[in-house]
């Protein structure tokens, strides 16, 4: 079976991160976060992966080279962005599309059963199927009210963008893993940006849409909370993955660290190269490669990207993401949910409350 993923947005939602990596190929628990979608469509029969890339393609490419675990994997690349639909058109147009295969949105961190998907929508005869996963806030997703029959009855895209939408008829919403068959790409208009949520779904509603509820595990990890939210569910195993074994604060220091007297835990991820010095402390956060932590230092629910250098007792507030090559200066406040762009300097020696400091030693500043 063949499956096209969508990896080629720009993910704003997860700048600073994405500026330099794109979402697809963002480090997750320590392996770029493709791979774990790979892995559960490997095990549901998919043998061939069309990766659709647009923004900073190439690295994803770099990433994920041309298979994963027996998975071939194929690359189309888009001059300008085609949104979510016109990329298949895209791909169908360049050839070798099978008859029937999956889209999936290249953002999702899921185990549900995609082979009872599929078993459904064959039975049901349907043009299209789309999973359907219920959500506590449905208004910043695809919202999907279905019949019992399981027919959709409409598609409404982010009611939450619209002020005079009516209350939300459901909280069932698009998973973004959709079954479809050969008519549905003959309905995508060429040559343009086309959006499945906004044009195609909702002209396909009583003309055989179908939606097939799952229960199990889902997110989108699009998000910085989201993101760090998934991280946490993968180390405590809440979804089913081949992550290696964690150590006994839950967390998963990859090789190459060097962590003697420091606080690692519980639930953060050091990626390769990583050093916190004695006195430091990670607690709930994720550290991409190569990242370099001054003693004393403290770094609560955040995530640091590739080569960061945090300054001796700096802290960084919950929520904070700081872009690959930047430095926190010693000392530093970073404000909770702060984003700091990549290569850049962090400096501010005074907390929130006037207090002072100690000033930072230039020695050491140069090489924090
Ligand atoms: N190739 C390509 N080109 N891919 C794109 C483009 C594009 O122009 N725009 C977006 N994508 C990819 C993104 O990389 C992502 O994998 C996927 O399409 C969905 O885009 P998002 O930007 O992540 O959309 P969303 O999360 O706001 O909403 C979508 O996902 C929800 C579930 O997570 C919609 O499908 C909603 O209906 C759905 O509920
Ligand atoms: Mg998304």
């Amino acid at each position: 079976m063949q499956a096209l993923i969508l990896a080629g947005g720009q993910g704003t939602r997860l700048r600073p991160l994405t500026l330099t990596s794109p979402k697809p190929a963002l480090p997750l628990a320590g392996r770029p976060f493709l791979t774990f979608m790979l892995d559960w469509l490997a095990r549901h029969g998919v043998d061939e992966a069309i990766l659709s890339c647009g923004f900073l393609g190439e690295e994803v490419a770099r990433v994920l080279g041309r298979s994963h675990r027996g998975v071939k994997l194929r690359y189309v690349n888009e001059t300008e962005p085609l949104g979510t639909a016109g990329p298949l058109r895209l791909a169908a147009d360049e050839g070798g599309l099978d008859d029937r295969l999956l889209v999936l949105n290249g953002d999702v961190l899921t185990d549900f059963d995609l082979s009872a998907q599929i078993e459904f929508h064959v039975l049901k005869g349907a043009a299209a199927t789309l999973a359907l996963v219920a959500v506590d806030d449905p208004s910043s997703y695809g919202l999907v009210p279905t019949a019992a029959s399981g027919e959709v009855e409409a598609f409404l895209e982010k009611v939450a963008d619209d002020p005079s939408a009516a209350a939300p008829p459901t909280n069932r919403v698009n998973a973004g893993a959709y079954v479809l068959e050969r008519s549905v790409i003959e309905r995508i208009p060429p040559g343009r940006p086309v959006s499945f949520e906004r044009e195609i779904f909702p002209g396909l509603v009583g003309e055989g849409l179908f939606g097939h509820p799952f229960d199990g595990y889902w997110i989108d990890i699009g998000t910085p909370e989201r993101y760090l939210e998934a991280t946490q569910d993968l180390l405590t195993g809440s979804v089913e993955s081949t992550l290696p074994p964690r150590d006994d604060s839950g967390s998963l220091v990859l090789p190459g660290c060097a962590t003697e007297g420091a606080e690692v835990g519980p639930l953060s991820v050091l990626g390769e190269w990583c050093t916190i010095e004695p006195g430091a402390r990670v607690a709930r956060s994720v550290l991409h490669r190569g990242v370099t932590v001054g003693a004393g230092a403290v770094i609560e629910h955040a995530v640091l990207a590739d080569g960061v250098t945090v300054g001796p007792r700096a802290r960084l507030g919950p929520g904070a993401v700081v872009g690959s090559g930047a430095r926190v200066a010693g000392g530093a406040q970073v404000p909770a949910g702060a984003r700091i762009a990549p290569g850049t300097l962090f400096a501010a020696p005074t907390a929130p409350d006037g207090r002072r400091f100690p000033p930072v030693p230039s020695a050491e500043e140069g090489r924090a």
